[in-house]
């Protein structure tokens, strides 16, 4: 087999901080709102939503969960060097841009794959042909979400083939909603229906076949959604798809991004600040220098507007965030010193530096925030 790039490359004066204790408390919460017999899919696809694919497995695997899912066969791959236990589950479609040998390794280290379309079913059925390997399917039906699922009318006819087919199993069926994060849940509700329409033609429960729908937002929100198997990723990590008003769980932020600070130096007032000139100092300002940046995942649009914390005291970001270093307004801050480790990205919601804050500040969601820190910096698991 094919051996892959790993990044090997770490920062160790990068550290992200990941709480054991806390994903626990979360899968431990989210289960908590299932019927009990609900299995639990922890979503690690995007380094594990930016907290470390490797620790966050590690963790995971010892308690609570039945299966993961991951985007792709390569993260697929290297999880199932961590865990032998559970499923991996690779949301990405088998298609025939993949090759036969890594059809024939998912069929054979068990992996649950989606298919949607006739065209890769067929690509999947010759790959495997004179092979006694069992390849484990999902079924993704698009009830309105709009992105790789299959119509119901098709789907028939895959389930007819899959039927057909010795080295194929249907292991799953399931879709995924595109606003159980909204307020508004009446899209979700339509998209269930469909999916309720869809499963009442056929008798999948009696064939052991796994039926799954629900998010975060669906798992917390939508208990008519829960099925055999809930997919968390977000809240599984601490975080609410968006900000909720009255969770009916308390979910605890897994990840704390810390930096040191590498420089320490007064800055007269009336000079401008990095690049660009975008800001100047209204008084001799004492500047500290963090040596990271929109490389790190540290991104640029949080010049001038972003704020970290050292101990309890929050520092302005000033001036433009560089590749690698930020500038942080610390005259305020008593008892300055080198080295002194910098919040960058909290672990508590109501922080100046959350990633929710973050999140609005870059006109995104904490999703992004999260995932874009980069796998170079060091995961440290407590
Ligand atoms: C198919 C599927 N299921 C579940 C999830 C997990 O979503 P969330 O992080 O909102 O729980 C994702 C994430 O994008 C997904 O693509």
């Amino acid at each position: 087999m094919k051996a892959y790039r790993t990044q090997q490359f770490v920062r160790p004066d990068l550290e992200a901080h990941i709480f054991s204790q806390d994903i626990l408390g979360n899968v431990r919460k989210l289960r908590g709102l299932c019927p009990e017999t609900t299995q639990f899919c922890a979503v690690v696809k995007a380094n594990a939503y930016g907290h470390g694919i490797s620790e966050i497995v590690n963790i995971l695997k010892q308690d609570g969960v039945d299966m993961f899912a991951v985007a792709t066969f390569y993260e697929a791959l290297h999880i199932a060097t961590l865990t032998q236990q559970q499923s991996i589950f690779v949301l990405e479609p088998v298609n025939p841009s993949q090759s036969v040998e890594e059809i024939q390794v998912c069929a054979q280290k068990g992996f649950h794959c989606v298919l949607v379309s006739a065209d890769s079913l067929k690509y999947v059925r010759e790959a495997l042909k004179n092979t006694s390997s069992v390849l484990k399917v999902h079924l993704n039906i698009e009830t309105g979400m709009g992105r790789s699922g299959i119509e119901p009318e098709p789907a028939r006819q895959l389930l007819e083939q899959i039927d057909n087919c010795e080295n194929l199993e249907l292991a799953g069926i399931y879709t995924h909603f595109a606003t159980a994060d909204e307020e508004d849940l009446s899209y979700a509700h339509e998209q269930h229906e469909r999916f309720e329409t869809f499963l009442k033609q056929y008798q999948f429960r009696d064939q052991g076949v796994l039926i799954h729908a629900a998010n975060s937002a669906a798992t917390i929100k939508m208990p008519q959604a829960h099925y055999d198997m809930v997919r968390c990723g977000i809240s599984m990590y601490g975080y609410y798809s968006r900000r909720m008003k009255a969770p009916p769980v308390q979910l605890a932020p897994v990840m704390k991004l810390t930096a040191p600070i590498t420089q320490i130096k007064t800055i007269p007032a009336g000079q401008t600040v990095s690049y660009g000139q975008s800001f100047t100092t209204q008084r001799d300002t004492l500047a500290a220098i963090v040596p990271l940046g929109y490389a790190d995942g540290y991104r640029r649009c949080f010049s001038n507007t972003a704020t970290m914390k050292i101990g309890n005291h929050a520092a302005p970001v000033i001036g433009r965030v560089c590749m690698d270093q930020v500038i942080l307004d610390v005259t305020e801050i008593p008892d300055m010193q080198l080295g002194r480790r910098v919040t960058v990205v909290d672990n508590d919601h109501d922080s100046p530096c959350s990633a929710y804050a973050l999140a609005d500040l870059g006109d995104t969601i904490c999703y992004e925030i999260l995932t874009s820190i980069h796998a170079h910096v060091n995961r440290i698991v407590h």
